[in-house]
């Protein structure tokens, strides 16, 4: 059986790529730290989903995640390194961006990336599998919550490039950059909403289902790897 694994997918747009990759017949591992009781709901009523208590920020739990997987399912076909936090604090007040504010949003978007990516590594080779980074808009342009997020995700992008190229062979690497997507982290966001709205030149936000569809696709793009795809409903052609 197909096997894929989820991290951050109790939620938004982690949520939306692990129902479709479970529609599609992969047995569907998902994680997150904060949300037990919400994952194993998941995983008693839909088809083909594995819930898993494991906090990307902890190497450790996610070696755990990783071996079993491996030991149980003989190997891993996808990897979606979802799981992310921010702050919204605006780009100039650089006293507001401290050390902890940093430390929080480094060790989960990337360092989560990276341990979770690492951790990974045998059973995707095993597959010949894929990672998809779920990245941001933020990552390549002057924009983003805050100072701290828009760093973590320049860095997935960089990332997303060196280990499609050192580990490429066995292993393809993408991300994905969203726009704006509507889910529970930005339900309060509604002036950036209607900006977004007026201005992109597909007049609206993203469902999650959007960005799990440009999963799939990237899925089954075999020869593609190395690549931030961009996903905004046009916004940044507007904003560059
Ligand atoms: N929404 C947007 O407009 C947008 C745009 C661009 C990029 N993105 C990116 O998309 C990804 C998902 O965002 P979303 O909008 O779907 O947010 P969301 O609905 O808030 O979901 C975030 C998920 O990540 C999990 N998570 C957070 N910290 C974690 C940790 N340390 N370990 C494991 N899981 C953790 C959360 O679970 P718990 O907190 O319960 O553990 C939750 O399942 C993020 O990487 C975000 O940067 C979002």
């Amino acid at each position: 059986m197909l096997v894929a694994l989820v991290t951050g997918g109790t939620s938004g747009i982690g949520l939306a790529i692990a129902a479709r990759l479970a529609e599609e017949g992969y047995r569907t591992y998902i994680t997150s730290a904060h949300s037990p009781i919400i994952g194993e709901r998941l995983e008693r009523e839909r088809k083909n989903f594995i819930y898993r208590r494991a906090d990307v920020t902890e190497e450790q739990e996610m070696r755990q995640v990783l071996a079993e997987i491996e030991s149980v399912e003989g190997g891993l076909d996808v990897l979606v390194n979802n799981a992310g936090y921010t702050e919204v604090i605006a780009h100039r007040d650089l006293e507001a961006a401290t050390d902890e504010v940093w430390d929080r949003v480094m060790s989960t978007n990337l360092m989560g990336t990276w341990w979770t990516s690492r951790a990974a590594r045998s059973a995707l080779a095993k597959r010949e599998g894929v990672i998809i980074n779920i990245s941001s808009i933020a990552g390549l342009r002057a924009t983003g919550s805050s100072l701290p997020y828009a760093v973590s995700k320049a860095a997935v992008n960089h990332l997303t490039v060196l280990l499609a190229a050192s580990i490429g062979d066995k292993i393809r690497v993408n991300a994905i950059a969203p726009g704006l997507v509507d889910t529970p982290w930005t339900k309060d966001w509604e002036e950036i909403r209607a900006n977004v709205s007026a201005k992109a030149p597909l007049k609206r936000s993203a469902k999650p289902e959007d960005i799990a569809e440009v999963a799939w696709g990237i899925i089954n793009a075999k020869y593609m790897t190395g690549q931030v795809v961009v996903v905004d409903g046009g916004l940044t052609l507007k904003h560059r």
